[in-house]
Parts: structure tokens; sequence; C-alpha cells
């Protein structure tokens, strides 16, 4: 099902292009002119800009290739663009992200017109039958709605709009750890395998690991409760180095969007203030946090490589609820080269932190045991939580 999305071909792409693009359209068309208004925060991006530049970037490399790097190393398209642009506004490595609150962007109406006229003319240029090179951009654009659909899923979230009608957090169904055999293990995409991947996820590599339990399932919002009710947040020791910073920085003392109510907690869903729900995963955390709980549990976070191996294995519940943190920062495998889309990874190592799995708002497609995603640590803003590994 998951791995059946990076090999998706003719009719089944073309409707996987409508699905993400009827989801994008679905996530804003609610919203009143004041809430088309986006306050200039660091997670967001204006709505007009974040619209227009999904319609540019899928117009960008589905039609207008090839491309090339000019002298000065920024990617040029042959041709020029038809529905959205230009790309000195809506390339997201041109236009820094405080610039886009002080440019002139399109209307909403605009908007919806480069969009509109920018799929037909994707759908047109997909090619009937194609091997994945063909294919390669339409299934590139397809993910990145799919991300940015999710920020706008989270954008919801932070601006206390209303719930999107099929965001649904669930509980965390299974208890309990279960045990992965060592040995050396194949991480990564190997080139056997078709479809699509992303750079990131090449070349494949082996690595050596010693047998480990890990949790069947994320930590839930009940379990993070007892950590955060016993003081976690108040005993240093729990917070070293970085963490420590950003918890004085921000006088953390329980989770960005839990308030006390009587004895307990209420957590922020959307518009509203809901009760805790216990069997909820616990969302929202930063690495800190999670590694925080993790040590204050005597456990640790798992290693990306052992997240696939546990994932692979079939014997976790991942990918409905929260995005988990990992313990490794985001690095290049071995052999790393840069997709054609050279800004998807090659920025981002080294200070951003490793995550797998998938949140409630990340679309099915793009769930995958091998799929890497990356945040810096400290964001709180993001379908985020964590699993541990016993020590
Ligand atoms: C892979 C989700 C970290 O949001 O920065 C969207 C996705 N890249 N447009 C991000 C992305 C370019 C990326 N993540
Ligand atoms: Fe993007």
């Amino acid at each position: 099902m998951s791995s059946d999305a990076r090999t998706l071909t003719g009719d089944a792409l073309v409707q996987a292009l409508q699905d993400s693009r009827r989801h994008t359209l679905a996530l804003v068309a609610d919203l009143d002119d004041a809430q088309w208004q986006v306050p200039q925060r660091a997670g967001l991006n204006p709505l007009a800009w974040e619209l227009a530049h999904i319609a540019w970037f899928a117009e960008f490399w589905i039609l207008r290739g090839p491309h090339r790097a000019d002298a000065s190393g920024r990617l040029q398209a042959a041709q020029p663009f038809q529905h959205a642009g230009p790309d000195e506004l809506l390339d997201s490595a041109r236009l820094p992200h405080a610039q886009r609150w002080r440019v002139a962007l399109p209307s909403r109406a605009r908007v919806l017109g480069m969009l509109a006229a920018q799929l037909d003319a994707c759908l047109a240029a997909l090619p009937a039958e194609g091997d994945d090179a063909a294919l390669y951009f339409h299934r590139l654009a397809l993910f990145h709605e799919d991300m940015h659909g999710e920020a706008l899923t989270w954008l919801r979230a932070s601006l206390g709009y209303a719930a999107p009608p099929d965001a649904r957090l669930g509980s965390v169904r299974s208890a309990g750890m279960c045990e992965l055999p060592g040995g050396a293990l194949l991480i990564g995409w190997p080139a056997y395998r078709l479809g699509f991947a992303f750079d990131n996820e090449q070349p494949a590599r082996t690595v050596p690991l010693q047998r480990f339990r890990i949790d069947r399932a994320p930590v839930s919002a009940g379990a993070y409760a007892r950590f955060v009710d016993a003081g976690g947040y108040a005993e240093a020791a729990l917070w070293p180095a970085a963490a420590a910073n950003w918890r004085a920085r921000k006088q953390a003392q329980h989770p960005a969007r839990w308030r006390r109510a009587g004895n307990g907690w209420e957590t922020r869903w959307f518009d509203r203030w809901l009760p805790l729900q216990p069997a909820q995963p616990a969302i929202h955390l930063n690495a800190w946090e999670s590694e925080a709980y993790a040590r204050w549990a005597g456990r640790r976070l798992p290693s990306a490589a052992e997240w696939e191996h546990a994932a692979r294995s079939g014997q976790i519940e991942w990918g409905r609820s929260v995005w988990e943190w990992t313990a490794d920062a985001f690095q290049p495998y071995p052999g790393f080269q840069p997709g054609p889309y050279r800004d998807y990874s090659a920025p981002w190592f080294g200070d951003h932190r490793e995550l797998r799995g998938g949140a409630f708002a990340t679309q099915a497609r793009l769930h995958d045991p091998v799929y890497r995603n990356f945040f810096l640590p400290d964001r709180t803003d993001l379908f985020t939580g964590f699993r541990t590994v016993e020590l």
C-alpha cells in the first residue's frame, strides 16, 4: 500500500495528483479573509505564498526542463513560466522566509487560478506509459504537494483554526515492547527497488545492529503526563546542553500545547482546549522533550536504522498519529548524491534531526519504512512525538 505510492503510473498517478490537490484546496477553502492573513512566524508561510509555491514547484519541474545550475549555482529552468511565477517570488531558495511577508503576493483568486491552470497543464504532460525516469517529476510534485498539505494542517493548528474534517489523532493501540534481532541490516533505498526514491534515501547501506527492545507504539499522552507531573521539566540532569538552552529560553514547564485544568491537563487541538486523552500519542513535543522523557524513564530514542528495522518487521504501530524523533542528526548516507531538486536534502544536513513514520496529517502515500523526515530539534509546532528503546 504505502510502497505502491512510489511506483504510481498512468491513471493512478493522475488520481493521486488530483487527490493531493483536493486536499490542498480543502485545507484553505473555509478560511475567511482575516484567517487568510497569516502572522509572520518561523514555522509558517503566508497562504498566498505557500499555495502559489505549490503550483510553481510543479510547473518548474514538470514543464520547464531541462534545468541547470547557472554561474552562481542557482538552478534555472530552460523554459519561462506560463502559470505560476516568477521564480524570484516562488522559489523557496530565492525568497528568504521573512521576505515572504514583505513582498506583494497574488490575490486569493489569482492563486486559485494559478493552481488550476498548473494542474491541468501538468496532467496533460503526464506520459501514458513511462518508466521511473519519465515519471520522476510528476511523482516529486505529488509528494511535494503532500508535504505542503501537512504544513497547511499544522498552520491551522498553530493559528487555532478549526480542525480539518478528517483530522483525528486516534489512540495508541499497542502496549509494551517488542524485541528485534541484531545483525547486518540493509537500510535505505536499494538500487534494485523500482519507483521513486528521495535522494537522501540513497545509496542503501548495511548497518550493524545489536538486538534491541522498542516500544510497540509512540509514547502516550498519559505516560508523558506522569513525567511532567513527576517534575521532569525541572530536573536539570534530564536537559543537557542544547536541551538546557531551549528549556531556559522558553521557560518550559510542560509541553507547549498543554495547560493545567484542576488536577489534570488540557491539550490544544486546533480551535479548542480538550481534556488530555491519556491513550492518545503525546504530540507537539520536540527532540529535547522526547530525550528528557527517555532519560527519565531509563530509556533512549531509537536510532533511525533501528526504527527502520522495526517498521519493516511489521511489529510496531506507526505512521498514523505522530512523526517520531530519532536519536540521529539528519546526515547524508555515505555516497550521497543530490537529486535534481538539490535543495530537498543537502541544505539541511547537520543541524536538523531525523524523524521517521508519519502523522495523522500526512498522506498515507508518503509512508514508507525508508522515508526520512527532518526538522530542527526545537520545533514544537509539528505533529511530533517519539517512542523509546530499552538501554
Ligand atoms: C521534508 C518536510 C522537511 O517542509 O521543509 C517542502 C518538505 N521541501 N518544500 C520541509 C519540503 C520543500 C520539507 N520536509
Ligand atoms: Fe516546497
